[in-house]
């Protein structure tokens, strides 16, 4: 009715959106009605003239009595039933569903399969299918709430919890802690990424990542990542600058920050860099250059990176395998051509999703979101208008017009990468984020 809530993803949210409308509308209704009567009266009984108004003696109307007394009744009968109602399919799962244990810690949220997959910070399921989740938590209480869903319930150590929801649309969607948890607890989200049947048992399935990255040493794992989480992109291995410092010879190495004050890259400025980039940045680097790695990178996989500098102490050349570009030519046919601009724009490979957002919200770079068309400033002042050139000009050479208030962070990395069909698309798909 009022869509207060926003999208509705579950089966059961209309449910849950009706009693709060329901519930909010007798409110305002309610509130109106009480303070606009009451307006009323103190206007009209005012005293005047310097005299009060006598109030008449009234005994009592039978009638107006049992009308606001059955008539509330009834209403708050129904409010309850609502309730009760939605209350009931919110906490009975059904039996068919696919159970996923939750983890919460401070703060992060792990997620454990029944095949052995864990992931961190992202919940993948499949939709049209019910899933059940199984939660604890590790050291203090937390809170699962998926808003989409219209589902959440505190996590608690030492004990079970569970929720349940049947998504009816594939998508990304945002998961909060909702309990208090500590200093870090407007930072314990995690994605919920709901995917086709199909798609989701592909994923599912598919472990070889991990288990091949437990089965190399921490130095090799290291090197992989490095490759396979982009690192490459901001970071070279043979001294010469990128957006970010280059890691030959980086462990252990001293210098200034951007405030003036000293560090030295030992492993904890290292896994503090990795995880908050923007809390000690060296000077000379750009200050919102490097997205947080928080969530997308374990332990083991920070140690493994740790270790891998280790290694790139001058004393050998280390040589990477370029990461594949993944061109999947089948899956685009027959797609028009903004939703194949929408595939390369959510394509992990090309990384556009990890500084441009398409809800507006401002990231390393400008959202897409009302994009196409607007004029901006660049930093020596002169106007541009986004347009389909402009915007090819910025993926193949993105320092050549910086919009005022942005940092030189987009790597020239696309050119090559991206074809002039591929830039064309994204113009497409940008074009349709009004
Ligand atoms: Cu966990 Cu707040």
């Amino acid at each position: 009715m009022l869509g207060l809530l926003g999208q509705q993803g579950s089966d059961f949210a209309h449910k849950v959106d009706y009693a709060h409308d329901v519930v909010t509308i007798i409110s305002v209704i309610c509130t109106v009605a009480i303070v606009g009567v009451m307006l009323y009266f103190a206007v009209i009984y005012r005293q005047r003239d310097g005299k009060d108004h006598e109030t008449p003696r009234i005994e009592g109307n039978n009638t107006l009595e049992i009308i606001w007394t059955v008539f509330p009744t009834l209403v708050c009968i129904w409010v309850a039933w609502l309730g009760y109602d939605s209350f009931i399919d919110l906490r009975t799962p059904p039996a068919n569903a696919m159970e996923i244990n939750v983890t919460g810690r401070k703060w992060a949220w792990d997620f454990t399969y029944k095949n052995g997959k864990k992931t961190t910070g992202e919940l993948v399921v499949p939709v049209d299918e019910p899933v059940k989740l199984v939660m604890t938590a590790k050291d203090v209480l937390h809170s699962f709430f998926v808003p989409v869903m219209r589902t959440k319930a505190d996590v608690i150590p030492g004990r079970y919890t569970y929720e349940w929801f049947r998504p009816v649309q594939t998508g990304d969607f945002q998961v909060f802690c909702t309990e208090y948890c500590g200093n870090e607890h407007s930072k314990m989200l995690a994605r919920l990424k709901v995917l086709p049947k199909a798609e989701f048992e592909r994923w599912l399935a598919d472990d070889s990542e991990a288990r091949k990255l437990a089965s190399l040493k921490p130095s090799d794992r290291g090197k992989e990542l490095y490759v396979s989480k982009q690192c490459v992109t901001c970071h070279s291995l043979d001294g010469t600058p990128r957006v970010g410092p280059s890691w030959l010879k980086i462990f252990g190495k001293e210098g200034k920050l951007a405030d003036g004050s000293t560090y030295k890259a030992d492993e904890n400025y290292i896994r503090e860099s990795i995880l908050q980039p923007q809390a000690k940045v060296v000077q000379g680097f750009p200050a919102m250059g490097m997205p947080s790695y928080q969530g997308q990178l374990s332990d083991d996989d920070i140690t493994g990176i740790i270790e891998f500098m280790k290694t790139l102490d001058g004393t050998q050349k280390v040589e990477v395998a370029p990461a594949l570009p993944k061109k999947s030519a089948a899956s685009t046919v027959g797609m028009t051509p903004a939703e194949r601009g929408k595939a390369l724009f959510n394509d992990s490979g090309n990384m556009c999703a990890t500084c441009h957002s398409i809800d507006g919200s401002a990231l390393v770079g400008p959202s897409f979101k009302g994009l196409y068309g607007r004029k901006e400033k660049i930093a020596d002042g002169t106007e541009v208008t986004v347009d389909d050139a402009y915007i090819k000009e910025s993926i193949y050479k993105p320092t050549a017009k910086i919009v005022q208030g942005y940092a030189p962070a987009m790597p020239a990395m696309y050119e090559g990468k991206l074809s002039d069909q591929d830039v064309a698309d994204i113009t497409e798909y940008i074009k349709t984020l009004k």
